[in-house]
């Protein structure tokens, strides 16, 4: 029996799929079962490669309402039209597989809601970290663990941003406007820049890592914008890099909460996995019970590397149908349905690094440290190099861990202090 898909999406990640159904040799012996019956675009009027005219049409209902086709793959990306075309196409009895992060991160509650009453799979492999096939392993392969972190780099342009800057000492403005010549960096860079793009995929890594749904809003969210080649300079020195980590780990809190989730640039040390993923590739590191610590890396975006995930989607969707036509393969599901009480940013316990611009005179480094130890705030390292200018001393502090919360007082006393010119940059470190 051939299985009809429905593509709704001839873009790069569209095409990639396309190409990979044209040239099966080699590939999974379940490809020539899968027929890309239909396919859906925004205008007819773009010159099309990997596949036939007649096949193609601007009418994306009519594909999610054609009673032919048994699998709709959406990858055009946006909320809007995607999330309603999702939907219909589940509630018209069809399976779906998606790319798009931002409707499984928003809208996944009401998406999984509605898949589980119709009983039909929703598969986002390529949501988070493209080609790296890590959803797969969270949902199968390390199924018998108890995860208790999950800490990933997530998102390939900052990480290109970042390691140039690494690797050359450039400026971040600089390195942006390079990486968006290139095509590394979308012309609005906010989503990428700004963590969004980040936290809308650990939304989805920590929901299927800790088995409660999570709310987008509840992820602490900082860009990568602050980050100076003075910074990247300081953490070389230091022995360390700086990394935009989603950070999601196990937690026991004061209150009922039982998960911290954040992302934000973070200052990691050279020896740690995550500190050697360079230029667009993304990593994640899951540490679990039994299983100690696993560590994933490949390619997070790109036509090649998510089309990869999308394909293998489908043929897991096709091979649950041939096997069990009348039944749902409890492993492609998403059982959880409660929702995970996330600790508040104040709760965090971790090591800070701090730069700080003070007037040039005697009884700076005491007056600091009276602020830091006045809020419990004990100090690992203090660097004090040159004056910069106009009379300015550069202060660098990285603290022991302490709370994010007698931290921030710390830092809003020293605000205070007659011989504070500004404090540039703070990161927390891994
Ligand atoms: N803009 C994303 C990134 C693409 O840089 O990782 C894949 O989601």
């Amino acid at each position: 029996m051939t299985y009809k898909v429905g593509l709704l999406g001839l873009g790069t990640v569209g095409t990639g799929v396309a190409k990979i159904f044209q040239d099966p040799n080699g590939r999974h012996p379940l490809l020539p079962d899968i027929d890309i019956a239909r396919v859906g675009v925004r205008s007819l009027n773009k010159q099309r490669e990997a596949i036939a005219s007649n096949i193609v049409t601007e009418d994306l209902e009519a594909i999610v309402n054609d009673p032919a086709i048994d699998i709709v793959v959406e990858v055009i990306g946006g909320i809007e039209p995607a999330k309603s075309l999702i939907l219909k196409a589940i509630a018209n009895g069809k399976h779906v597989v998606t790319a798009n992060k931002a409707v499984i991160a928003r809208h996944g509650h009401e998406i999984f809601a509605a898949a589980k009453e119709k009983g039909v799979y929703v598969m986002l492999e390529a949501a988070a970290c493209g080609g790296i096939p890590v959803i797969q392993a969270l949902k199968q392969s390390l199924g018998g663990n108890r995860i208790t972190e999950l800490t990933g780099i997530v998102n390939g342009t900052t990480n290109y941003i970042l390691s140039r800057m690494y690797f050359e000492g450039a400026d971040f403005d600089a390195t942006l406007a390079e990486a968006q010549q290139l095509g590394y960096a979308e012309a609005d860079p906010t989503a990428d820049v700004d963590g969004y793009d980040a936290a809308d995929k650990m939304a989805i890594l920590a929901s299927l890592a800790f088995g409660d749904r999570v709310k987008l809003e509840d992820i602490y969210r900082e860009g990568i914008r602050s980050i100076t080649s003075a910074d990247i300079g300081y953490a070389k020195e230091l022995g360390f890099t700086i990394k935009l980590l989603g950070i999601a780990r196990r937690v026991e809190g004061k209150d009922d909460s039982n998960l911290e989730i954040r992302v934000h640039p973070t200052m990691i040390p050279l020896q740690h996995p995550l500190a050697n993923i360079h230029g667009v590739t993304n990593a994640v590191r899951i540490e679990g019970d039994p299983i100690g610590e696993v560590v994933f890396s490949g390619p997070g975006a790109g036509a090649g590397a998510t089309a990869s995930a999308v394909v293998a989607d489908i043929i897991n969707v096709v091979a649950a149908l041939k096997s069990m036509p009348n039944q749902v393969n409890q492993l492609m599901g998403y059982p959880h349905e409660n929702y995970a009480k996330i600790a508040p940013i104040a709760n965090t316990v971790t090591q800070f690094y701090a730069r700080l611009l003070t007037h040039d005179k005697s009884g700076v480094i005491g007056d600091l440290g009276t602020a830091f130890g006045k809020h419990c705030v004990s100090l690992n390292a203090i660097l004090q190099k040159t004056t910069v200018h106009d009379g300015l001393a550069e202060i660098v502090v990285v603290t022991q861990r302490v709370s994010e919360l007698n931290f921030q007082q710390a830092i809003a006393t020293i605000r205070e202090l007659p011989t504070l010119h500004s404090i540039p940059t703070v990161l927390r470190v891994l």
